[in-house]
């Protein structure tokens, strides 16, 4: 693990194996290590780069709004800091929020896109208003209330009975959390602007990821994704839910090698 100071804020991130880059980033509330199968798996043959975005894991926070375009601000200096023109961009649901936001201002530093378990819509004025509620109960009593609902929502109802190795992965993920930067992260989330305007815009090869069973982010914004994205490939990712990477990582893996080494060609 290295780090990396922007501005206020040190940010922490992995740099695992050489060829050509790809960012990784992770989604709420987890850390980077959310993407330790595809960096075993791919790490031979790219060199794989997942930061902690600000407020998570081991990254610091400055304030109480963690903006996506803040967090893709950092990703952009984490480039620069480490001398990398461009890559391909991947992002898992508030990871792929923030790609969108990187593409919209960075596009010329984009290879690739992947987008897992993502959506280019704002949130509603309703989600606005859990995403605020959230955030004050994580401030007042800290991540266990929010990670104990969000659970059964990320893997499908089989993992979670028969894989407890998994759901203890992610919980100590989300109970590790810290909640100022949790929290400053759904504002930041809330405050998101919509990116159903830029799909069409999208001119690199992009890989859309899904969980067929996702309720968070589901199928059918991947396949509006798919649709609006020229020359896209949708992959729906069977007996997963919402943290398809770490639930069919196999499977996840190879769809994501096989995209890399086209991009790369
Ligand atoms: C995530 O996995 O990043 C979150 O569920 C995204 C969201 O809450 O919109």
């Amino acid at each position: 693990m290295a780090y990396v100071q922007i501005d206020d804020v040190r940010l922490a991130y992995d740099d695992v194996g050489s060829g050509p880059e790809l960012l990784l980033l992770h989604g709420y509330p987890f850390n980077r290590s959310l993407w330790a199968e595809q960096v075993k798996a791919l790490s031979g043959t790219f060199r794989v780069i997942t930061p902690d975005l600000r407020g998570f894991g081991e990254s610091e926070f400055s304030e109480d709004v963690s903006t996506m375009n803040r967090m893709a601000q950092d990703i952009a200096r984490l480039m620069d800091a480490l001398e990398i023109s461009n890559a391909t961009v991947g992002g898992l649901s508030m990871g792929g929020y923030v790609v969108f936001t990187f593409y919209k201002q960075f596009a010329s530093r984009v290879r690739g896109l992947v987008l897992a378990d993502t959506r280019p819509q704002a949130d509603t004025e309703e989600a606005k208003q859990v995403r605020t509620q959230q955030s004050e109960q994580i401030l007042a009593s800290g991540m266990a209330g929010v990670t104990d609902a969000m659970l059964p929502k990320l893997l499908t109802p089989e993992t979670v009975t028969k894989r407890p190795e998994v759901v203890k992965q992610l919980r100590d993920m989300m109970l590790k959390t810290k909640p100022g930067g949790a929290s400053a992260a759904l504002r930041g989330m809330a405050a998101r602007e919509d990116h159903t305007a830029l799909l069409p815009q999208i001119s690199v090869p992009t890989l859309i990821l899904v969980g067929r069973e996702d309720p968070i982010t589901p199928l059918q914004d991947s396949e509006k994704m798919h649709d609006k994205i020229a020359g896209s490939r949708l992959v729906v990712i069977e007996n997963a839910s919402h943290v398809s990477n770490i639930e069919q990582s196999a499977i996840f893996n190879t769809e994501l090698s096989s995209f890399l080494d086209g991009v790369n060609d």
